[in-house]
């Protein structure tokens, strides 16, 4: 059987085909070759949120898996110890990876839009972007939202999740290699919180969800894929302003999962590394 070869690997021959070549020719040395898939050699992104929390723990997977920069975007002027503690280890990982690090609002189209053509001038590439920023209120009523607090949540998790693809996608165009963004969303974005009034994250993640699907039809001929990722509940100090002050919390939020407990930060590494390498290249669109 001859298959319709409408694109192939880089990686090519893979799998089956690998196999099927290896019994004609005997001087084809079989190879493992599923982790070179996941691979990410000399490749260039952005994560923003990177400064700490799931932001920090994604961009230091992808260095992990050989990117050659990963480009933290985050508010504070300065990087957190945390950062410059994941910054040194990355140096001393020996794969030429690096972590750096932009203070940036990523509520400014135009200041988000620019730094990606800096990175993209000064990188000649733009393969992965991470959009991780995000922020969540506390209880607030949805009868009586602020008007004010509902639009500084949804530019946030929203517009900024945009911005911050924008500025990884017009990169990715520019250099005509195609490229994977992906969104994170949250399971507040398909499902409600139970006792929890959340009205403005809940939305602000749900319009991130479609934004995938939407970016992700108009850019596929140009094979950049665009993905939303939606955690539950995992620790950090998003999570820690509930979570420290009402400690029955992480009972109720356990006994709301089915594996009966919340998540680590370091549970995100696989997924993102997996949806932003050549492993998922046949995925896009999907949450
Ligand atoms: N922790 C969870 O349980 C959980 C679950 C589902 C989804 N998420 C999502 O994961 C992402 C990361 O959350 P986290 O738990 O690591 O929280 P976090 O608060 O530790 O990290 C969020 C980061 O976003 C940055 N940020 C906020 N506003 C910004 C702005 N205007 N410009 C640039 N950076 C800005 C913050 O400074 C912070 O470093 C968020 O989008 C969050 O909604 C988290």
């Amino acid at each position: 059987m001859s298959s319709p070869a409408q694109s192939i690997s880089p990686l090519a021959p893979l799998g089956v085909t690998a196999a099927l070549e290896a019994a004609k020719d005997p001087n084809f040395k079989p190879k493992p070759k599923i982790f070179d898939e996941f691979a990410l050699s000399n490749r260039v992104g952005i994560v923003s949120g990177g400064n700490r929390g799931l932001g920090l723990e994604m961009a230091l997977a992808l260095c992990e898996a050989g990117a050659r920069a990963v480009y933290c975007f985050d508010l504070p002027a300065s990087p957190s110890d945390e950062w410059m503690k994941t910054r040194d280890y990355v140096q001393n990982l020996g794969n030429g990876s690096k972590l750096e690090y932009v203070s940036i609002d990523v509520r400014d189209q135009k200041a988000v839009w620019d730094k990606g053509k800096e990175i993209g001038d000064k990188e000649q590439r733009m393969d992965f972007c991470i959009a991780a920023a995000g922020i969540l209120k506390s209880h607030t009523d949805c009868l009586t939202y602020p008007s004010e607090q509902f639009k500084e949540v949804l530019d946030v998790n929203t517009n900024g999740v945009l911005y911050t693809a924008q500025a990884a996608g017009q990169q990715m165009r520019r250099f005509g290699d195609g490229g994977s963004i992906i969104l994170i969303a949250s399971m507040s974005g398909s499902i409600t919180n139970k006792d929890h009034a959340w009205v403005s994250y809940n939305t602000s993640k749900s319009a991130v969800l479609q934004l995938a699907r939407s970016m992700a039809c108009e850019l596929g001929k140009e094979n950049i894929r665009v993905n939303s990722l939606s955690p539950g509940h995992i620790y950090t100090s998003m999570t820690a302003a509930y979570l420290d002050t009402q400690p029955h919390l992480l009972d109720k939020w356990s006994s709301l999962n089915p594996m009966g407990r919340i998540g680590r930060p370091d549970e995100m590494r696989g997924v993102v590394v997996w949806l932003a390498s050549d492993a998922s290249s046949f995925c896009t669109g999907s949450e």
